[in-house]
């Protein structure tokens, strides 16, 4: 993957150097506000910190953009408020001018725009960070939708790496080991990142979930049109009714306490969307294993008679065996009100023991948690605070979460979050149970019962728990070489933290930077100590900043 992304544009050191001051410039004082303020929960001040990170994020472009993208989807890594605010990054943006759109849309597909539609929306759809979506009219008729990747998004990803990469070589040199080489990590995030910003990737995942769901009926999904699609333009069936996230404008201004009161050009029924929307996504949960990861309410569309249409297929989750098995063990407890039985799953996730006491605790603590889920309805007490208590519950007691189930939780999280706004009167329990029993019996025999579902899949979760131990057993017999491969994806826990440390570790340099500019130091016969000396210790402190 290295250097082909580069072939048109190297970057001299001047320049990699002032993008790596600027960087740190923008990142180092909103991150220590948020360090400072991380620990007093829904603060004024925690507030302003997360929104000047985003604003950062945002102004440091592409690299920035993605990143703060998937971190959205991680509040296990950067706490609730920090991942609610990274999910803004989408929001609304200056729109690029129709001249520039035109000129893309022509470039990527080598044909002027009316040869190849007979009509083409100048005011666009949306405006967010990586695109900006217009409507169209192809010129054999169907009314699609195109959309344009960002002018310079590509340009700026490609200069960070190319800081990146300059780093991980004395990175590897300073702090790198047998166990953690830089040079693997930037390979597999520069893969990440670039196959993330080739909008192929999104059609392709488009066409997987287009074909997972082709047989339920009120569920749509956009087609690609794939002769008019390219790295930086995608072009998809355009499908009408109103996303979400305007049916709740329409609601803020008709003063609409529910979505069953808003007037809209058509009718629909709240319990029956929410009902839909979560049939659509526990079937790509339980029976697909890949899910819509990103359920913002601008990512859903409402058509008439209740049909729901996802789109967007930017974060997507994938579930391995074992997850999957888990998350419906987690699920059954969780409807079931079964807190022995949710201590069990939590517990094997974990590769430490628990003495009895501290499994007396755990019971009181999921018990309460528990109890409180299943006594209100949605926006009373929300399945949104239930998973972030799980969640703070389990560091506590070093139960990790694979990244899969992290964007399980997430999701239906989401899912939450969008009933209580149609202010439908249920608990979220009640509303996910229908969907659950039935998905559930889809998986096992009827004649299953929960106690044979708990012993066999536990008996397996166990088996699955032995397995990093092979694979490092393995991994020292074949040595380094297979390591890229057994990590997998950049999604999962381990290559995630090294993420933060290889931010922590860009900030660090940069900060030596600045400090040999003022420093009296830099001048003098220490230097060379000074130069690896006071990285590391910033490596170190603000390694342990970041895991506090
Ligand atoms: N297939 C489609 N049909 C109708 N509207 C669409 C379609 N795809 C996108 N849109 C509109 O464009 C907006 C942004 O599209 P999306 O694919 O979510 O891009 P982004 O990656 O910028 O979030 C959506 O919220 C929706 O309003
Ligand atoms: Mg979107």
């Amino acid at each position: 993957m290295d250097n082909e992304f580069f072939s048109e544009n190297e970057y001299s050191t001047l320049q990699l150097v002032s993008r790596f001051r600027y960087i740190c410039a923008k990142l180092i004082p909103p991150f220590l506000h948020f360090h400072f303020s991380r620990h007093k929960p829904r603060s004024l001040s925690l507030q302003e910190a997360v929104k000047k990170i985003r604003i950062a994020f945002q102004e440091l472009g592409g690299t920035f953009i993605k990143l703060g993208q998937m971190l959205s989807a991680r509040p296990d890594i950067v706490g609730p408020e920090l991942s609610d605010e990274l999910r803004n990054l989408l929001d609304k943006q200056a729109s690029m001018p129709f001249k520039i759109i035109k000129n893309i849309v022509e470039v990527e597909l080598k044909t002027p725009l009316n040869h190849l539609f007979k009509s083409f929306d100048v005011v666009p759809l949306s405006t967010a960070s990586i695109g900006q979506v217009h409507k169209a009219v192809l010129s054999t008729g169907e009314i699609v939708v195109v959309k344009i990747q960002r002018v310079g998004l590509f340009k700026q990803v490609e200069k960070d790496l190319q800081l990146f990469k300059k780093l991980t070589v004395i990175l590897d040199l300073l702090v790198g080991s047998k166990g953690l080489r830089f040079e693997y990590l930037y390979k597999e995030f520069s893969e990440w990142i670039m196959s993330e910003l080739d909008f192929r990737t999104e059609g392709r995942r488009a066409d997987t979930f287009k074909h997972n769901m082709k047989d339920i009926h009120y569920i749509m999904v956009p087609q690609t049109y794939w002769q008019y699609t390219t790295s930086k333009v995608i072009t998809s069936s355009f499908i009408s009714g109103m996303t979400l996230n305007a049916i709740f404008d329409e609601m803020r201004k008709q003063k609409a306490l529910s979505i069953d009161e808003v007037k809209l050009s058509f009718s629909i029924d709240g319990m029956i969307v929410a009902q839909h929307i979560i049939a659509g996504l526990f079937k790509q949960m339980f029976v697909d294993k890949f899910f819509h990861a990103d359920l913002h309410p601008a990512n859903l569309i409402v058509q008439k008679d209740n049909k729901v249409a996802f789109i967007d297929f930017g974060i997507i989750g994938i579930l391995d065996t074992v997850e999957h098995t888990k998350m419906l063990l987690l699920l059954i407890s969780l409807i079931e009100n079964d807190p022995q039985s949710l201590i069990k799953v939590m517990i094997s996730f974990s590769a430490e023991s628990f003495t009895k006491e501290q499994k007396k605790t755990l019971y009181q603590q999921f018990a309460r948690e528990l109890h409180k889920i299943h006594g209100g309805v949605v926006g009373t007490v929300s399945l949104s605070h239930f998973i972030t208590s799980l969640l703070s519950l389990s560091k506590k007691y070093s139960i990790t979460w694979s990244s899969g189930l992290i964007l399980v939780a997430k999701t239906i999280s989401q899912i939450d979050s969008i009933a209580f706004q149609f202010g439908l009167k249920i608990s979220a329990i009640e509303l996910i149970r229908p969907q659950l029993e039935s998905q559930i019996t889809e998986c096992f025999s009827k004649k299953v019962t929960k106690e044979m579902i708990f012993r066999e899949t536990l008996e397996l979760i166990e088996a699955g728990k032995h397995l990093p131990e092979s694979v490092a057993e393995l991994e020292e017999l074949v040595g380094d070489d297979l390591k890229l491969h057994v990590d997998g994806g950049l999604m999962n826990q381990k290559s995630l933290s090294s993420l933060d440390i290889m931010l922590m570790l860009v900030v660090s340099i940069v900060g030596t930077y600045f400090l040999m500019q003022i420093l009296p130091i830099a001048e003098s016969q220490y230097k060379n100590i000074f130069m690896i000396g006071f990285p590391l210790l910033l490596y170190f402190v603000i390694g342990r900043i970041i895991r506090s």
